[in-house]
């Protein structure tokens, strides 16, 4: 028998363990607050629905605001994060061929991470151009294209499609992807934000921090469920066969992609603003619509097999309407969440740093103990 497994465990601290962490407070922030009772999304005093007006740069100016020694308007983080691309596309391109062998995520975490510490440009302005460079230049060569070099004269969301696409963006597409920036810049201490927060305790710096909220970020569990959602709507196919497929998948004791949420027992209010944002894109192939009949179908039957347990359309369904709409392939939508999230983690970071302490919780050890060991006697 092994000596480890020679005695029963027994509970060596004492204490409450929380596996999840559902409860448990471990940050103070001014960033953001999810209220899931009332369906409201709070940054810094703002709701969410009046934010989704603002610019993505006007968003960052707010979350960073009196985290960084020199703060800017929305007009001077457009001009810095312009300057940046720059700088992140020379960083990129040599390393775009190792990207090959890579999933869209994990080639924007391998460029994320060649960021230097020792870069002089403020390392969260840096941080936040960074990822529509490397997310463009990864889509474009996953189709064979070149990378298209930044305009630092654009907006963020605009050059993100221009760097996408090749081509310059229509109104439509550059205010949907901005409103979808926004809408998930930050929320509260989610799996990603708490990961760059443990990392930024530890003083390990601002690039380290949010490549560990990246690897979070990239778990399905997190930033990898709006492809499912296509893949759902592909399956059913036609407005003829949309109830019978609902009812069926939910017979056989499926989930429709899409729908529920831990925290919101009422609509996700991030779902409404981005509904409003795909309102305004061109419906090609009138693939909108049929989402839209498909999302009524669902809360009918949703509504009817779970009455008491509130099941609404989630933030997830229509980011994969938008995204898709916009021009981003399927495989490479949690690099764009990268993109809106980074405000988050960035801001998170900072706040972290002025204000935090090193974060280092305690486990419950509930492993076989050994024998107690003799006293070893010095020899006389
Ligand atoms: N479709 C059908 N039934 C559902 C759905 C759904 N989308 N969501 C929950 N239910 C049912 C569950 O089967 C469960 O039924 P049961 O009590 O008979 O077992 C009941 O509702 C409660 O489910 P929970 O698992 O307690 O709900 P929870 O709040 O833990 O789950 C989650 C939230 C994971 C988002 C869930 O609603 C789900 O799987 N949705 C589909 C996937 C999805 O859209 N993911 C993206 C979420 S948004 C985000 O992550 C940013």
């Amino acid at each position: 028998m092994s000596p480890l497994s020679a005695t029963a465990a027994p509970a060596l601290a004492p204490g409450h363990t929380a596996p999840g962490l559902d409860d448990v407070v471990a940050a103070e922030t001014v960033l953001s607050h999810v209220d899931g009772a009332a369906g409201r999304l709070i940054l810094r005093g703002h709701d969410l629905d009046v934010l989704a007006d603002w610019r993505f740069e006007a968003v960052l100016a707010l979350l960073w605001r009196d985290l960084v020694p020199e703060p800017m308007d929305a007009a001077g983080i457009a001009r810095a994060l312009g300057t940046a691309r720059e700088e992140a596309f020379a960083i990129a391109a040599p390393l775009l061929a190792a990207t090959d062998p890579l999933t869209p995520v994990e080639a924007l975490r391998l460029m994320l991470a060649a960021l230097a510490d020792a870069a002089t440009t403020p390392h969260h302005v840096l941080a936040v151009a960074a990822v529509p460079v490397f997310a463009a230049a990864i889509a474009r060569r996953r189709r064979g294209a070149a990378p298209v070099a930044p305009d630092r004269t654009r907006g963020h969301a605009e050059d993100f499609l221009a760097m996408l696409g090749g081509d310059a963006p229509s109104p439509a597409a550059v205010a949907a992807l901005d409103a979808y920036l926004v809408t998930v810049a930050d929320h509260g201490l989610n799996a990603s934000t708490f990961a760059a927060r443990v990392v930024a305790s530890t003083r390990a710096g601002l690039f380290s921090s949010v490549v560990a909220g990246l690897c979070a970020l990239k778990g399905p569990l997190h930033g990898g469920a709006p492809g499912p959602v296509l893949d759902m709507l592909d399956a059913i196919g036609t407005t003829a066969r949309i109830r019978p497929w609902l009812v069926d998948a939910l017979a056989r004791g499926e989930r429709l992609m899409g729908f529920g949420h831990r925290i919101y027992r009422v609509r996700d209010p991030r779902a409404d603003v981005l509904k409003r944002a795909v309102a305004g894109l061109r419906d090609r192939g009138g693939r909108i619509a049929f989402a839209e009949a498909v999302e009524a179908e669902a809360l009918a039957l949703l509504a009817q097999k779970k009455p008491l347990r509130p099941l609404a359309t989630n933030v997830e369904f229509y980011t994969a309407l938008l995204l898709e709409a916009v021009g981003f392939p399927r495989d490479g939508f949690t690099n764009v969440f990268a993109a809106g999230r980074m405000a988050g983690w960035t801001a998170h970071v900072l706040e972290q740093e002025r204000t935090g302490r090193l974060i280092r919780p305690q486990s419950r050890y509930v492993g076989p103990v050994p024998a107690a060991r003799p006293v070893s006697r010095a020899p006389e």
